[in-house]
């Protein structure tokens, strides 16, 4: 959603602003233009190989350029880090990127066999395997219900048990077969495949990307200048929820102003241009005190 994002951030030129979410480096590229060579980009990702791209794509940009592998929930040390106390723009755009989605030796997708990985930071310790095959029925029909937001969630969960008691889950197609078959059969509730719910459960739990992301806002709020801008992109419901509340809250004590009352969503150009945006949500803020 780049001109959404233009638009809610309104950068100038000698801005100083974070990508909280580097990626790829597209969003960066464009703010890049904007805050011009007098500006200052900080760049956060997890992910190293996504570094190494996003690095390669702003070698052009003249301005001063930090990029940091890190949680964004350690932006408070990110910036102590870099001497910088203040900001004028803060963008999460958050989830996956193609490049984690695409790669199946990632394991984020059952398109294509891969190991159970699903970790945007290749060093964390906990892989999707291992949640797999380590927690128990209760903890894995837990999460799939909250985070996947599947009302099979416990059938899925006792198959996997069962399952997981003769050989180790180890591949995407080897769970993904798994979800399909605790399913009751003719099962087809809405366009998305059977298994998309647990996978994006995993995912979720794997990277503790909703324990992380409401003190990650509260931090990158308090960097924020009076006048300073944040917008977040959501890709589902579970985070929409919490930007919107995390949102509200600081509307309420009036410390911030919303520019969007209701998420924007992408237009049907995009959606049609770029079939993943279509679930995307993006919420702005402007602080104010
Ligand atoms: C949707 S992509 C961002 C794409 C980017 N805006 C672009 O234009 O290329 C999300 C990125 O955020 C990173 N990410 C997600 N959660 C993170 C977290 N808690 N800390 C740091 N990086 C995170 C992922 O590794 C991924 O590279």
């Amino acid at each position: 959603m780049p001109v959404e994002v233009d638009e809610a951030l309104a950068l100038r030129p000698g801005a100083v602003v974070v990508d909280a979410t580097l990626g790829l480096g597209g969003h960066s590229l464009m703010m890049t233009e904007k805050i011009g060579p007098q500006g200052h980009l900080i760049g956060i990702d997890q992910d190293e190989a996504a570094i190494a791209i996003a690095r390669d794509r702003l070698k052009g940009f003249s301005g001063r350029l930090d990029i940091v592998k890190s949680n964004f929930c350690g932006m408070d040390e990110v910036l102590s880090g870099l001497g910088v106390a203040t900001v004028d723009a803060v963008l999460f755009d958050l989830g996956v990127s193609s490049l984690q989605f695409d790669a199946p030796e990632r394991g984020f997708s059952f398109r294509s066999d891969g190991p159970l990985d699903m970790r945007m930071d290749a060093q964390a310790a906990t892989t999707a395997e291992d949640v797999v095959n380590e927690r128990s029925e209760k903890e894995l029909g837990d999460l799939i219900f909250q985070y996947g937001e599947e009302r099979f969630a416990r059938r899925i969960a006792q198959r996997i048990v069962a399952a997981r008691a003769s050989m180790r889950i180890k591949t995407t197609v080897q769970l993904a077969d798994i979800v399909l078959r605790s399913l009751p059969k003719g099962y087809q509730r809405d366009r998305i495949h059977p298994a998309t719910r647990t996978f994006q459960a995993l995912r979720i739990a794997v990277n503790r990307e909703l324990d992380v992301l409401p003190d990650a806002l509260g931090s990158a709020f308090s960097h924020l200048k009076p006048g300073g801008r944040m917008a977040v992109i959501s890709f589902h419901s579970l985070e929409d929820r919490i930007v919107k509340q995390g949102f509200k809250a600081l509307a309420r004590q009036g410390s911030a102003a919303l520019l969007t009352k209701r998420p924007l969503i992408p237009t049907d150009a995009e959606a049609a241009d770029n079939p993943r945006s279509r679930s995307a949500k993006m919420r702005a803020l402007e602080r104010i005190m």
